[in-house]
């Protein structure tokens, strides 16, 4: 699966949005080393603050379906923009699936094309859990 192809997914996941507070619709994308890929749309809340992000819609449906294996890259999407870069709590998500292997977020530019980022540029010295 290339970018542009996680991409497309990501903007067939941003039909479904549930966004009927902010009129703002994102999809994303997830994909593993498995092979695997998983959608995920916003899904917004009359109590504004339970909105719920497409990226950690996409993350969670990958836990809740079993996936076992490695997150390589993140495709995010909105009609409403172009670069339509996450926010810092689905960062910090992102972070918790780094093991090691870089980690692509995946955007469209303002060509219409897949432009990706490693996660080390995007969420910096994040914060790990020392016990
Ligand atoms: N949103 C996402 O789905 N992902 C982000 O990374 C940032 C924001 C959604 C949440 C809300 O439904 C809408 O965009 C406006 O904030």
């Amino acid at each position: 699966m290339n970018n542009e192809e996680l991409l497309q997914m990501a903007k067939e996941a941003s039909q479904n949005a549930y966004a009927k507070y902010s009129n703002f619709q994102v999809g994303a994308c997830a994909l593993y080393d498995s092979g695997n890929t998983y959608k995920g749309c916003n899904v917004e809340n009359a109590s504004y603050g339970l909105c719920l992000c497409a990226e950690r819609n996409a993350m969670s449906t990958a836990i809740a379906s079993g996936e076992k294996g490695k997150l390589l890259a993140v495709a995010i999407y909105s009609p409403k923009t172009k670069l339509c870069w996450p926010c810092g709590a689905c960062r910090q998500w992102f972070s918790e699936f780094e093991e090691g292997q870089n980690i692509k977020i995946v955007l469209e530019n303002r060509d219409g094309k897949a432009v990706e980022f490693p996660i080390d540029e995007i969420i910096p010295n994040r914060f790990e859990l020392v016990q």
